[in-house]
């Protein structure tokens, strides 16, 4: 049995990407901030996925000895972990001069330092076993510019640029580095914006709709397999044809 550990797992795109790997018996590390809404959630999943095993941990993927200790955790849980999804984020909206200086600093801890810090500490028994993958959750936020997004677009950018670092490094260990880019996606962090919002990004897509989480985990899922074998250092939009 394959093991994942996905950051975000609570909520949105990380719950879905924990069914889709749960359905397909992959064992599933949670990991999220939200300690009681993740742990509900795991042990709803427990019940509904008695084949194979999944297990909450409580963890703030900014803070470099949290995830010390989700690493630590998951390989006392689990022995081999085969994958880890970084899609764990959070969105400050506004343009440069209205955005706090401590608000730069933590949209910067959680969307880019938290792949820098779980890789840390995912990585070298990775390397010992000579596979792996990460997967990493960037944004087409962090391939264009967009009205009122500087801070999330800066962190998203340097999202799309650190998956070619990381590709570039650990091929010659047989792992591959990916990040999915999704569009406007119908999430709790996505659901916050006014109607008017919302209708404005369903009007920007060619299919007149915006992204469902489940596309993601599809994507994710995809890419965590060997059917994504020669895929590595890439960028994949997952838009509904959003910003094309
Ligand atoms: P969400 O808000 O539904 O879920 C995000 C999860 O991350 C929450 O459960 C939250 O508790 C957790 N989290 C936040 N800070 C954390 C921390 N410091 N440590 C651990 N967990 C933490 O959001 P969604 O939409 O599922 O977002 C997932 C990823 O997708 C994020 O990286 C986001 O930036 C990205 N994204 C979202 C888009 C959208 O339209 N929803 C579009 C493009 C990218």
């Amino acid at each position: 049995m394959k093991t994942v550990v996905i950051t975000g797992a609570a909520s949105g795109m990380g719950l879905c990407a924990t069914k889709k790997f749960l359905r397909h018996n992959w064992q599933v590390v949670m990991a999220d901030f939200d300690e009681i809404n993740g742990q509900k959630k795991a042990d709803n999943l427990a019940t509904e996925f008695p084949k194979t095993k999944v297990i909450f941990k409580q963890t703030d993927v900014s803070d470099e000895q949290s995830v010390q200790e989700l690493a630590k955790f998951s390989q006392d849980q689990f022995g081999q972990i085969d994958s880890i999804i970084n899609n764990a984020g959070i969105f400050i909206g506004g343009a440069v001069h209205e955005i706090k200086a401590s608000d730069w600093d933590r949209i910067m801890n959680v969307d880019v330092k938290s792949i820098f810090l779980m890789t840390k500490n995912f990585v070298p028994a990775m390397i010992k076993q000579k596979s792996g993958v990460i997967i990493n959750t960037a944004s087409v936020s962090g391939l264009m510019g967009d009205y009122n997004m500087a801070a999330y677009s800066a962190a998203k950018g340097a999202v799309v640029n650190l998956v070619k670092s990381m590709a570039l490094d650990y091929g010659k260990y047989g792992i591959r580095v990916n990040n999915v880019a999704p569009g406007p996606t119908n999430t709790p962090m996505f659901q916050k914006n006014p109607q008017s919002v919302i209708d404005k990004f369903v009007a920007a897509s060619p299919m007149n709709k915006i992204v469902e989480p489940e596309d993601i985990a599809d994507m994710m899922y995809f890419l965590a397999t060997d059917e994504a074998k020669s895929i590595t250092g890439q960028n994949i939009p997952v838009t509904a044809g959003f910003g094309i």
